[in-house]
């Protein structure tokens, strides 16, 4: 008997929302508890990264890193555009933000998330205000970021909640690998 394999790719529907800050707004986070220490993570090795991508993101379909070999990925991570902050609860890493300056002017805040133990702690809206705090000591015009419909349902109110505002929306489908 033969028996086929449905290789195709499986495709999800999403919506993008795109969004922008075009000046530092007066937004502060409170710290929250714990023994909180952000680090960027420089020249970051090619595992290191896979670990925080795949922790924070096999929730949400976090595939397209996941789609590179590991040359490929190591371009992007360790070009000196590229910055990598990681988040430091109670000694363990628990989030990721990689902030792309390579375009002129602007700070991409790429990839932005929590571990799914400090997720509902606070701790999303502090440290991603860290992250505005840090693009804007750059000489940036613009400081942008997008969210899609499977992200965690708190992303886009709380990039708009730090200060971002939406400006266009796509629908778009993720390929997973
Ligand atoms: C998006 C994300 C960063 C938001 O972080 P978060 O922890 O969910 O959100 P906040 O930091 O704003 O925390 C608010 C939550 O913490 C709770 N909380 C608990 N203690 C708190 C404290 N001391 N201070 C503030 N909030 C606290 C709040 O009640 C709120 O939960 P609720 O909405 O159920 O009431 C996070 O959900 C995440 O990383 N998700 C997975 C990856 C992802 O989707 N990334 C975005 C891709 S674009």
């Amino acid at each position: 008997m033969n028996i086929r394999h449905n290789s195709a790719p499986r495709r999800i529907p999403t919506v993008v929302t795109f969004l922008e800050m075009r000046a530092k707004p007066a937004v502060l986070a409170p710290l929250p508890k714990g023994k909180i220490v952000i680090l960027r993570a420089e020249h970051p090795p090619v595992h290191f990264y896979r670990y925080l991508y795949d922790t924070i993101g096999a929730p949400y379909h976090w595939v397209d890193r996941k789609k590179l070999a590991d040359e490929a990925l190591a371009k992007i991570i360790q070009a000196p555009q590229v910055e990598l902050y990681v988040l430091h609860v109670d000694g363990c890493p628990g989030g990721m933000a990689e902030l792309d300056f390579s375009k002129d002017a602007v700070c991409n805040l790429a990839y932005f998330g929590l571990t799914p133990e400090c997720i509902g702690r606070g701790l999303g809206f502090f440290f991603l205000q860290q992250t505005v705090e840090l693009a804007w000591t750059r000489p940036i015009q613009r400081y942008t970021v997008n969210t899609c419909t499977l992200d965690h349902r708190r992303a886009l109110p709380l990039y708009q909640r730090v200060g971002f505002v939406p400006y266009s929306r796509e629908e778009r489908y993720i390929e997973l690998p």
